[in-house]
């Protein structure tokens, strides 16, 4: 039986922390104007294989964000109201719209399937084809018991066949609801003491081991994405390349994603998406753009910073910090891009990989940081205000943030850098929430 894992490095501690209201950076991790030094070849080498979207493509619009005087009553968003354009101009178009007021733009990847959440769908994009072309038979992840990882690796994986093993932290909820309730529909979920839980690796491996059984292996994913690079200059199959049993129908073939797919392998959807996003009639390559997400683990910021910087993208990528502390998210950061480049620096220039390694990403605190979960007085409704003036759900654990970083970056770059954000999902967050916080779902008629 073979299993791997990659070591945690340990590393750069302290930079950049800054205030979520002023968003001015000084000393940018990634570069605000063009590099020049992106490499385009590399990039459409590591993006020629087999995908589970069917197209990268994603759905644009535009948010108009207005600020009313006086005669106006204050909402939750103080005096700021906002409004949809779903169909925006862009490519060239965008450069004639002159920035004249604050607005932003959203990547619909929450429109990308109905109960993964979009962030999920990117991550699983490359990785699933890998379990497939390798007669993976089963596939262990874990997550908290609200988890949209969870659920998404149960749902995809039921959808091709495959077993799906959810080790979910804690207790089992007296009603399932939300993700739980879609990962116990989708894939066969344990609940496991958060003692245990907290030695991850561990409770993974064994648990594959255990599901692997005496005749059965476990096969580790790096081993898989690793071959995948291999075969672009061997051109063997990747199956050829990997030490494989023959499988019958009672052998199992078991691989591990980590918590929140944060695996190399879960950063080819990112890169795919930053891919098609600059192309010329989308944003193209020459726009400088600030790209704001949402951050539990960070493998899609890491993923969304090491393609920007693949491409030479004049984009830099803020993060806003959820469920870690700073020195937890920099760590994440290196150990992927430590990873990422084990399997591509080879192809990469000796300048890309430097800045590589000098840090991607701007993590942000949330304005009122919190126990991560947690859910304030005020955000069930500035998620309502949002669904009625735009037709867009956002959960307040996770997208809501990044709308309100958004929001206030378009105040402050009127006429400068365009502001993105990647909407992530997490609509059935919202249904796993009412659960644990009733009285701030006894929401008044109007906002
Ligand atoms: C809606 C949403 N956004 C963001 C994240 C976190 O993504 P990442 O772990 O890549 O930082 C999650 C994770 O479950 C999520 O559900």
């Amino acid at each position: 039986m073979r299993l791997e894992f990659v070591n945690k490095q340990s590393l750069i501690s302290v930079a950049l922390r800054k205030d979520f209201h002023s968003c001015k950076f000084s000393s940018s991790p990634q570069v605000a104007k063009k590099l020049n030094l992106g490499d385009e070849d590399f990039v459409s080498k590591l993006l020629d294989r087999r995908w589970a979207l069917a197209s990268p493509e994603t759905k644009i619009h535009q948010i108009k964000v207005s600020r009313h005087h006086k005669h106006k009553q204050a909402g939750y968003f103080g005096n700021l109201s906002f409004k949809n354009n779903s169909n925006p101009l862009l490519g060239d178009g965008m450069l004639e719209n002159s920035n004249d007021h604050a607005s932003f733009y959203v990547v619909r990847d929450d429109l990308l399937h109905p109960l993964v959440n979009g962030n999920k769908a990117r991550k699983l994009d490359g990785l699933l084809p890998l379990l497939e072309d390798n007669s993976i038979t089963d596939v262990v992840t874990c997550g908290g018991c609200q988890s949209a990882h969870a659920a998404a690796v149960a749902v995809s994986c039921a959808e091709r066949g495959l077993n799906s093993h959810l080790l979910l932290r804690g207790e089992p909820p007296e009603t399932a609801t939300g993700y739980g309730l879609i990962s116990m529909i989708y894939g066969n979920a344990t609940y496991v003491p958060r003692t245990l839980y907290a030695k991850r690796e561990t409770m993974l491996a064994n648990h594959a081991e255990f599901i692997a059984g005496s005749s059965g292996s476990v096969v580790a994913l790096s081993d898989l994405f690793e071959a995948s690079i291999t075969n672009h200059v061997s051109k063997k199959p990747i199956s050829a390349q990997i030490d494989a049993p023959r499988l019958s129908d009672n052998i199992k073939k078991v691989s591990i994603i980590n918590e929140g797919a944060g695996d190399a392998a879960g950063l080819l959807g990112t890169i795919r998406l930053v891919h098609y996003l600059s192309r010329d009639h989308i944003f193209g390559k020459n726009q400088p753009l600030k790209v704001v997400v949402d951050s539990g683990t960070g493998t899609t910021a890491v993923g969304l910073g090491i393609a920007a910087l693949c491409l030479g993208l004049p984009w830099e990528v803020t993060a806003v910090m959820l469920a870690d502390t700073f020195d937890g998210y920099r760590n994440l950061e290196q150990r992927l891009v430590t990873e990422f480049l084990r399997f591509c620096a080879f192809s990469l220039c000796a300048e890309v990989v430097d800045r590589l390694n000098d840090g991607l990403v701007h993590w942000l605190e949330r304005p009122h940081p919190r126990k991560f979960g947690n859910v304030l007085k005020g955000e069930v409704e500035k998620c309502q205000q949002i669904a009625q003036q735009t037709g867009i759900l956002v959960d307040p654990i996770y997208t809501l943030a990044a709308w309100e970083l958004s929001t206030t970056l378009s105040q402050e770059e009127v006429g400068g850098s365009k502001i993105v954000m990647l909407h992530t999902g997490g609509t059935l967050g919202m249904f796993g929430l009412a659960q644990r916080y009733k009285p701030f779902f006894r929401l008044s008629e109007k906002v």
